[in-house]
């Protein structure tokens, strides 16, 4: 069997989780991939610090650099975050021929048009399932499930710590502080989990889903962004005596100006499906004008379940190593801030 090596850019929560999945599932993963995938290096900044997983066969390096440089690394996984020095070493590794998987939401809404470009002129793949809802398979819904609609909205729960917060405030009445850091100390959270509570990693996965559904280019500026560091249990206790609760949702939908793209706390009828999307949890409504409206469901954060959406990329460019697909994003849209109920 064809042995493909990869090399991971980070070995935190994710990259943990990777080599966790990888090991455990290693025999269904060959069986579909139809090669022997071995992670054969993994940066870090300290690597002497413990790890989720086992790391006896790794190699473990503080520079990134070897693995861009190592020619037997077929595909790049870059799960350290952050924008440089991830941006740079994703360019290089795609003008060196080498595959490029993600899961850095921030780097893909804020870079994404420059490297999908790279992607194409070095005709290799730059794959992200991962950086949207963590293990829910959205993108390869919406561009092979969903690919012969014309997509009207899409609408969803797609940050994993605020909808924890919420449910755990909703659920316990608990301090928001405190619910924060549990969500920290289980791996959900952002480095800065101010993208997480003030709605900037929501809108970076916003901007994605929005330009996958609606072919135009990322536009981060665009979406009208408002995070949940301001809801109060209050506020949570007066919508539920209204029948309500309080989601954060991100919502893009067609307008006559153009693409509306925007999150916010959102209040929604308590028997809505969208209501009861609790803790890590998201969902993502997406109305097509053939298939209707369909929802996706599941841990939109977490090491073992965006493993899942990280390997699942793994997968499909060892299926396809000779004649990857491209990444291609195209086209224009713009933001309004204007709130309007949708049918969720
Ligand atoms: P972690 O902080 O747990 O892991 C980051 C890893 O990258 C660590 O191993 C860290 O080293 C390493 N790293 C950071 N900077 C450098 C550098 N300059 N050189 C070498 N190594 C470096 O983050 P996560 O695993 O949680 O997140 C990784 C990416 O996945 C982010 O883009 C995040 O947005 C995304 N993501 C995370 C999800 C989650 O549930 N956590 C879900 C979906 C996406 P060290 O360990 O030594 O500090
Ligand atoms: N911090 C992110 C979240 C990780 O909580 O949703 C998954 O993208």
């Amino acid at each position: 069997m064809k042995v493909v090596k990869v090399g991971l850019l980070g070995l935190g929560t994710v990259g943990g989780g990777t080599v966790n999945v990888l090991t455990k599932n290693a025999q269904d993963i060959s069986r579909r991939s139809g090669c022997e995938i071995v992670v054969s290096s993994a940066s870090a900044r300290d690597i002497t610090r413990p790890r989720i997983c086992n790391t006896d066969t790794l190699h473990l390096t503080t520079d990134s650099q070897e693995i861009i440089n190592d020619p037997d690394v077929q595909i790049v996984v870059e799960l350290m975050g952050g924008i440089e020095p991830a941006k740079s070493l994703i360019l290089e590794a795609l003008s060196k021929g080498k595959h490029v998987v993600t899961a850095n939401k921030a780097l893909i809404a804020n870079h994404g048009n420059e490297l999908f470009v790279a992607a194409a002129e070095n005709k290799v793949t730059l794959a992200y399932e991962a950086a949207i809802a963590g293990g829910i398979p959205i993108v390869k819904a919406m561009r092979e499930g969903l690919s012969a609609n014309s997509i009207e909205w899409l609408a969803g729960i797609i940050n994993g710590t605020g909808n924890f917060i919420l449910t755990e405030m909703f659920e316990k009445g608990s301090v928001f502080s405190d619910v924060l850091k549990e969500a920290q100390e289980l791996g959900y959270a952002e480095a800065d989990p101010e993208y997480d509570v003030e709605g900037i990693d929501a809108a970076h996965k916003l901007c994605i889903l929005a330009s996958l559904a609606f072919g135009m280019p990322l536009n981060f500026e665009r979406v009208y962004t408002e995070g949940i560091s301001t809801v109060t249990p209050l506020d949570i206790a007066y919508a539920d005596e209204l029948g309500y609760r309080v989601k954060h949702l991100g919502v893009a939908r067609k307008t006559k100006m153009g693409v509306e793209m925007r999150v916010h706390p959102t209040l929604i009828p308590e028997k809505r499906l969208i209501a009861n999307v609790d803790g890590v949890m998201n969902a993502v409504v997406v109305k097509g004008n053939a298939v209707g409206p369909t929802l996706y469901y599941g841990a939109g954060a977490g090491a073992e379940a965006t493993a899942s959406a990280v390997i699942a990329d793994i997968i499909d460019i060892c299926r396809d190593l000779d004649t990857p697909a491209v990444n291609a994003v195209p086209a224009l849209g713009f933001a309004t801030s204007g709130l309007e109920e949708l049918p969720i």
